[in-house]
């Protein structure tokens, strides 16, 4: 047996072991070709064959209704804070934000340079402890979209629904929840996520986008900039990132194979219990950052008494073998990344751990 960490990374983050094994079978012989994936045309019939099965795997999975495009881009998510505004914020209109935490104003800001915004709702005063109800959702009829951030990878929060914004179309951020449970994409107008918590390596960037909104998208944008380019040649415009693309379809068939986003779900729910348990159980020797009804089954945050606690922490875990339960360096604290592909014995151990260690320093 392979000895794999307990892996809590936040991004670039776990990836299932049996993908990992497949594409080591695979590595230097890809499907008897003799070469591997990455030695290959991005136009010859087999890395075709990989990126058509990888789009019809993400319409399956998520059950995209018809009337939308899957499409692979590259630059990150952060590329997309850029692109979306550049081809959907037309002059005279203004988009709508909803601010969360640190994701969601990094977009807010790149729209700001590009066109008019307005904050469609914001959890600051409340310290980003909770994600703004539907109802506080501000849709102003006529905006050009409103922007929201699924999950705060790093305040560790997560809508639990989706507003309704009418015929104001809503754009989403899933980078770091797409695929963690069933979603109606049928809400979205535009879905983006990097794929690098959920569906593979880094280098790659899903987008889903209905046919209605990419028919408004402005003229005359840089070509690689548009989302039109894309959409019109099967995201095969110019060389893709044709490793990360490989890893995502093989992601996206362990997903399917262990049953779908409705058993990923449950299971993620399950396995993610037993930290949160570990937390309200303690007596207040770990603090929660977020409140109940808004935590995020991906990223869970959470505080001790002081700073040295907290450094004692992170060290004696690491001697146990948990990696990356750090928290983001602009916030501090602790937090644990439980992707879909983080197995339910590292959240175990990891429960086990915080209750051994309450006890020693309680
Ligand atoms: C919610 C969210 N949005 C956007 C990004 C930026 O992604 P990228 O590094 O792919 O640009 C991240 C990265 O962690 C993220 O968590």
């Amino acid at each position: 047996m392979t000895k794999r960490a307990y892996n809590f990374n936040a991004g670039p983050a776990a990836l299932p072991l049996d993908v990992l094994k497949q594409a080591q079978e695979e590595f230097v012989d890809f499907r008897g070709i003799g070469m591997s994936i990455m030695e290959i045309s991005h136009r010859s019939k087999e890395y075709e064959q990989v990126n058509d099965e990888a789009q019809s795997l993400v319409k399956e999975l998520l059950g995209v209704p018809s009337g939308y495009q899957v499409l692979f881009l590259q630059g990150g998510a952060s590329t997309q804070f850029a692109m979306i505004p550049m081809n959907f914020l037309k002059q005279g209109k203004a988009a709508g934000y909803v601010l969360t935490g640190s994701w969601a104003d990094k977009a807010y800001k790149e729209a700001q340079g590009i066109g008019e915004t307005y904050v469609a709702a914001t959890g600051q005063p409340g310290g980003f402890r909770a994600v703004p109800n539907a109802a506080e959702i501000e849709a102003r009829p006529g905006a050009a979209y409103v922007h929201l951030t699924s999950n705060e990878t790093i305040a560790g929060s997560q809508f639990a629904a989706y507003p309704d914004t009418g015929d104001v179309p809503l754009i989403g951020d899933l980078s770091s929840d797409i695929m963690c449970r069933p979603i109606d994409v049928s809400k979205f107008s535009l879905i983006y996520a990097g794929a690098q918590k959920n569906l593979g390596p880094s280098g790659v960037t899903l987008v889903i986008v209905k046919d209605d909104l990419l028919e408004q998208a402005a003229k005359g944008l840089p070509t690689m900039l548009s989302y039109g380019t894309h959409a019109k040649s099967k995201s095969l415009y110019n060389t893709p990132p044709v490793y990360s693309v490989y890893i995502m379809n093989l992601v996206l068939k362990w997903l399917k194979q262990n049953g779908g986003l409705e058993a990923m779900e449950r299971f993620n729910r399950d396995k993610t219990k037993l930290i949160y348990d570990a937390i309200d159980g303690s007596g207040g020797f770990y603090e929660g950052l977020v409140d109940p009804g808004s935590r995020s089954l991906m990223n869970i945050t959470f505080a001790l008494g002081s700073e040295e606690l907290e450094k004692r922490f992170i060290r004696e875990s690491e001697k146990e073998g948990f990696v990356g339960l750090k928290g983001h360096r602009d916030v501090g604290h602790i937090r644990a990344s439980t992707y879909n592909a983080v197995p339910y014995e590292s959240c175990k151990a990891l429960a086990d751990f915080m209750n051994d260690f309450r006890q020693r320093n309680g």
